[in-house]
């Protein structure tokens, strides 16, 4: 028997929203199952990998022979995954919120009659894939997402040098489309080498897919 192509390779993912506290009650979040990030965690294990999948908050069971850390906002994220580094590639799949509010109330903002509505002073997240794409002890392999609703491939090739990542996957999550937690997906590998576009399929299709690639590219010997 054939020993498993990703036997011996250390994976850090992250999968899933991230919930960003206005006060005890309430968040703001993006959209996002986790069934992708989470279905490509289970495809490396599958294949050999040993996988550190950190996972924001979602409503999916823990993927099989995956170590799950699970954690609530984008600095706790960035935390976890700094912490398992180094690793032989990471794949950054989160749905990370881009700001949070600069002022989290500690008690609920209560509504008052008469009163103006609340503003949210917003300040940006932790990118967490540009950190680890320009760390000091980046992986070997840095694949980050795209979620697009328009100009994909523009936008994709720009988060690479952005990003310092290898890969970008990128999808149209459009309305239209229907990914937005759904099973399915149409995905592009954006690469510095150029564009290879994969037919819709399912979550678990482009799961498996990615994988293969993923252990194709870490058995290129380096010299
Ligand atoms: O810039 P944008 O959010 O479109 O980039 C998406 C990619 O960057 C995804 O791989 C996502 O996991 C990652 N990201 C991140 N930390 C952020 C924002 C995005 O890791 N704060």
């Amino acid at each position: 028997r054939s020993p498993k192509p990703l036997a011996g390779k250390t994976i850090v993912m992250t999968s899933g929203p991230t919930h960003e506290p206005i006060d005890p009650v309430r968040y703001i979040a993006n959209r996002s199952s986790g069934k992708q990030g989470h279905a490509i965690a289970a495809a490396l294990a599958r294949l050999g990998a040993t996988v550190r999948l950190v996972s924001g908050p979602v409503t999916i069971p823990d993927p099989e022979d995956v170590a799950v850390i699970h954690v609530s906002t984008a600095r706790e994220m960035r935390d976890a995954v700094e912490q398992l580094l180094p690793a032989d590639a990471a794949i950054m799949v989160a749905a990370v919120a881009d700001w949070r509010t600069a002022n989290e109330a500690g008690e609920k903002i209560k509504k008052k009659p008469g009163e103006k509505v609340p503003a949210l002073q917003m300040i940006e997240n932790p990118d967490i894939l540009a950190g680890v794409g320009h760390s000091k002890s980046r992986p070997r392999l840095v694949i980050g997402f795209a979620a697009e609703t328009q100009d994909l491939l523009a936008n994709a090739q720009r988060k690479l040098d952005k990003k310092g990542a290898d890969w970008i996957v990128a999808n149209d999550v459009s309305h239209a489309t229907g990914v937005m937690g759904g099973d399915r997906n149409a995905v592009r590998i954006v690469t510095r080498s150029g564009v290879e576009e994969w037919p819709d399929m399912s979550k678990e299709e482009v799961a498996e897919r990615l994988a293969a690639k993923i252990a194709a590219a870490l058995q290129i010997v380096e010299v």
